[in-house]
């Protein structure tokens, strides 16, 4: 595993690449990234890149977005295969009928959606920015797609608004249900419940924290308290580790892995910078589309990019 590492680090050197990495990737692919984040922070790094390569070790729409946010660089992600499923879980023809049905609703997408959502959407949001974003919307209704549980999340966090919700959810965080967080608070009542905003209404009803990954990885960090109950992937684990020694992490659930993140193997990281694919493509003028509402959630958070 070490020579794998080493040819990564001299490979990326010699190809002027940036490795760009989430929280939920394997731990061996996180250690060798340039930078670790949540899908926020992570799109504004790849937004003002200077590298000729930026590799994403992550799902597609954040390689995709990395794409439209940096065009000019050459996209690569260890595997295109790996995909969020909750990307695909609003339509082109929804939307149009929302905005038939609604000409004043602004439609807000998730980042977590596929290029072609974003280029018919007023703005993007991420976990970590999505009720600022919507708060700052000048309108009052609100179309929030694709993930049910977030765009509840967010109505309840602005209630001056009036939202219309799509069924989209993530089948990793809406596996975690309220009766195991309840049988793990009763192993550890002294735990903290941090949960990520993906998760079931009946879910965040008991957490203690409710944010991004990173903003996860923040509370456990700062927090006293000496035992965490985690509701979003376990991959988190592994920063929360090296930040927070000698906290005690449990999971809510067995499985909260997220298997197409793990789909990013040192291996397949090693294979992109030798061969100098597999590479996102993103045809021109959906690009250009999509290019728009990304840019709005730079602007509102105060991270537009330059292009
Ligand atoms: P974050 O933006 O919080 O990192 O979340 C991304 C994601 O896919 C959660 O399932
Ligand atoms: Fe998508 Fe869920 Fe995996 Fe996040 S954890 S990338 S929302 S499937």
């Amino acid at each position: 595993m070490q020579d794998i590492k080493d040819e990564i680090i001299r490979l990326k050197k010699e190809r002027d690449a940036v490795i760009l990495a989430h929280y939920y990737v394997p731990d061996e692919v996180q250690d060798i990234a340039d930078y670790i984040g949540d899908s926020y922070y992570l799109s504004t790094i790849a937004a003002k890149a200077q590298e000729d390569i930026i590799l994403f070790c992550g799902v597609y729409f954040m390689g995709e977005s990395a794409k439209i946010l940096n065009p000019s660089k050459k996209v690569l992600m260890p595997d295109l295969q790996a995909d969020c499923p909750m990307a695909h879980m609003a339509t082109v023809s929804g939307i149009e009928r929302v905005r038939k049905e609604h000409p004043e609703a602004a439609v807000v997408c998730y980042i977590n959606s596929t290029a072609e959502i974003k280029a018919h959407s007023d703005v993007c949001v991420t976990s970590a920015n999505a009720v600022k974003v919507v708060k700052a919307l000048p309108e009052s209704v609100i179309y929030f797609i694709p993930d049910s549980n977030l765009g509840r999340y967010v109505a309840g966090q602005v209630p001056e608004k009036r939202f219309i919700l799509n069924d989209g959810y993530c089948h990793v965080h809406t596996c975690i249900r309220r009766e195991q967080v309840i049988d793990r608070k009763q192993e550890h009542p002294l735990a903290k419940i941090a949960a990520h905003p993906e998760c079931r209404a009946e879910v965040l009803e008991l957490a203690d924290y409710i944010g991004s990954t990173s903003g996860i990885i923040d509370y456990v960090d700062q927090t006293d308290a000496k035992d965490y109950i985690i509701c979003t992937e376990t991959g988190v684990f592994h920063e929360i580790r090296s930040r927070a020694r000698g906290k005690n992490l449990y999971s809510a659930e067995k499985e909260q892995v997220c298997p197409d993140m793990k789909k990013n193997t040192l291996l397949k990281v090693l294979h992109a910078l030798q061969r100098l694919e597999p590479e996102v493509r993103v045809e021109e003028s959906i690009l250009r589309k999509a290019r728009l509402p990304l840019d709005r959630m730079l602007e509102l958070t105060g991270m537009k990019s330059d292009e």
